[in-house]
């Protein structure tokens, strides 16, 4: 059931968490499916919910950077200059995982001796959470491996039987998921790209975007599917299922090769030749796309990337709804926004 932010509501929803209920959330990223992270059978219900393998650790939320230390091990030298660093960051979309706390249950963790923690910039989130007197353990509120929700109907739609409220805060405003960056080893490392530029991350901490990318995301998934039992992988179990798809077919702009070919193609692989049904997604006011379009979406008109993360996932969701053959979308630069919409867009594409 989807409910208004509201102060009686607000406390029903702690109230809830607190009996061992899951409770969905807006972030400033995407929306969370919330449970009382002490309560290992609560945060089974997460995994039962969006029938996400066991394997995949979930990140703990607070209200506060003090509250941080909630979930983690008392820090050494190194580790409290580094956070020290990232201050600023919180609220905020970033993750950090760190030491965990002997406290947080192994089904947060997935068994890991790190846990994933932020402390998200959204005042219902926020409000929720102080009115909580324990973290929240919360994925992405969606089943896995489907698309993140940026919107309250986008929980309902799919999870909405599953859960026992869901706060409704509207859109969410960065649209894609917070940068997740390990600080367990020598240098700190981006475990994935999200709504808080790797530039950014870079400034603050003091190293470069290469320290920080070094074996990054693609290399990972890579040496991770080469043996499953490399470091790699047991450093971050999980990363490679999740693939944020849309279930229609997804292709970038440029494999679409001019006119023609691919549509040649794709009708002589299809039984009746009737002409694919494609919806296309802009990142700029486009003047003209191949007649074969039914449905376009332009996520930002002046091509700012910030919009078009904002608007992505809802323009894969909707689409995905409306029957079409094919979703084409373009690329663009992969440096600040540009990094999480091409990570999520490949992943996306890979797994249709
Ligand atoms: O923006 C976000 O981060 C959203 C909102 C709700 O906060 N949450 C989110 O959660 O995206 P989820 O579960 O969809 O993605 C969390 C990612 C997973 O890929 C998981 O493998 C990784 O974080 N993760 C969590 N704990 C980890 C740990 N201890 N070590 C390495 N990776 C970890
Ligand atoms: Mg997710």
């Amino acid at each position: 059931m989807i409910a208004a932010s509201t102060a009686e509501n607000l406390d029903r929803a702690a109230e809830l968490l607190r009996a061992g209920e899951l409770v969905a959330f807006p972030t400033e990223t995407v929306y969370g499916l919330g449970a009382n992270a002490w309560n290992a059978s609560a945060v089974r219900k997460i995994f039962a919910a969006k029938g996400r393998p066991p394997t995949n650790p979930l990140i703990v939320h607070v209200a506060s950077r003090d509250q941080l230390q909630l979930a983690m091990a008392p820090p050494d030298e190194r580790l409290s200059r580094r956070l020290d660093q990232l201050a600023a960051c919180w609220p905020g979309p970033l993750t950090v995982v760190v030491p965990r706390h002997a406290r947080v249950p192994d089904e947060v963790t997935a068994g890991l001796p790190t846990v994933g923690v932020r402390v998200p910039d959204h005042p219902v989130a926020l409000e929720l959470l102080r009115r909580c007197d324990f973290p929240v353990a919360a994925p992405s509120a969606n089943p896995s491996n489907y698309v993140s929700p940026t919107r309250a109907e986008h929980v309902d739609a799919e999870l909405g039987e599953r859960v026992a409220l869901i706060l409704d805060g509207g859109a969410c405003r960065a649209g894609v998921e917070s940068t997740i960056v390990t600080l367990v080893e020598e240098e700190p490392r981006v475990l994935r790209v999200g709504a808080l530029p790797v530039e950014t991350l870079a400034e603050r901490l003091d190293c470069s975007v290469e320290t920080l990318l070094r074996s990054g995301p693609e290399a990972r998934r890579a040496a991770v599917a080469e043996s499953p039992e490399s470091p790699e992988s047991q450093l971050s179990p999980g990363r490679l299922p999740e693939h944020y798809a849309p279930r229609t077919p997804l292709r970038f702009a440029d494999e679409l090769d001019a006119e023609g070919q691919w549509y040649a193609e794709w009708t002589a692989r299809r039984e009746n030749a009737s002409p694919p049904r494609i919806g296309w997604i802009a990142f700029r006011t486009v003047t003209s796309v191949p007649s074969q379009v039914a449905q376009l979406v332009t996520l930002s008109e002046r091509g700012d990337l910030e919009e078009v993360a904002r608007g992505l996932f809802a323009a894969l969701r909707q689409l995905d709804q409306t029957g079409l053959d094919l979703i084409v979308v373009e690329r663009c630069d992969e440096t600040g926004w540009g990094r999480a919409i091409m990570d999520r867009l490949r992943r996306a594409r890979r797994a249709s």
